[in-house]
């Protein structure tokens, strides 16, 4: 959904049943559904009357946390990790890879408002390095040539087909995996997958 009206930002606040507790998950949302990656002012007062706490609590959120923007963004956000443990281990050419093939700069959003470049901090995919997230997935691009995959993905209609299109990569590559599974999901390996074709996975491993 590109562009958010009042209704729709209500039916978010509602699915929330209008809790305070679930401040960040809404806030999350109402982004998500912007299609801009940013939570306009105006949905932050709203969230605040709807949550019924105070607008500098919904402003405390929106800028502690650095997943949030309150400033228009690229309806996907590539988020480069560039803390020490990827940085030596090819963060630092992986950014360059990407300013390259998306023709930006970090911080830059493509003139088609598709792609945001940043840098961030460790995501806690240290052992994939170098990382790189997109909304909540995770990535590990080793070579120049699978960040020019990535960054041509980010303008496919369906965004899911990057994991599967990725792996494929994967599996004639000497690296780590080339994808990594969203840390907060389970699933399954895709046919092939070294790690366990056809095997319930899930992340992080032996949570449960
Ligand atoms: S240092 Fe990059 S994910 Fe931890």
């Amino acid at each position: 959904m590109i562009g958010l009206d009042e209704k729709a930002v209500r039916d978010i606040l509602d699915g929330h049943r209008n809790d305070p507790q679930q401040i960040i998950a809404a806030l999350l949302d109402i982004q998500e559904a912007s299609g801009t990656s940013h939570v306009e002012r105006r949905w932050a007062a709203l969230t605040a009357g709807a949550l019924n706490v105070p607008d500098s609590r919904v402003h405390e959120v929106l800028s502690f946390y650095s997943m949030f923007s309150e400033k228009p963004r690229g309806r996907h956000v590539a988020e480069v990790c560039q803390s020490s443990p990827c940085l030596f281990s090819g963060g630092r050419e992986l950014m360059g890879w990407l300013r390259e093939a998306l023709g930006i700069e970090e911080g830059e959003t493509t003139p088609d408002g598709e792609v945001t470049l940043e840098v961030s901090g460790c995501c806690g995919r240290c052992a994939g390095s170098p990382a790189l997230m997109v909304g909540e997935e995770a990535y590990t691009v080793g070579s120049e040539e699978d960040a020019r995959t990535l960054a041509a993905s980010f303008r496919e209609k369906n965004p899911g087909m990057r994991r599967p299109l990725l792996c494929e990569k994967w599996r004639s590559s000497w690296r780590a995996p080339t994808v990594l599974t969203p840390w907060t999901s389970a699933g399954t390996f895709p046919e092939g997958d070294t790690r366990g074709s056809g095997r319930p996975w899930e992340w992080p491993p032996g949570k449960s």
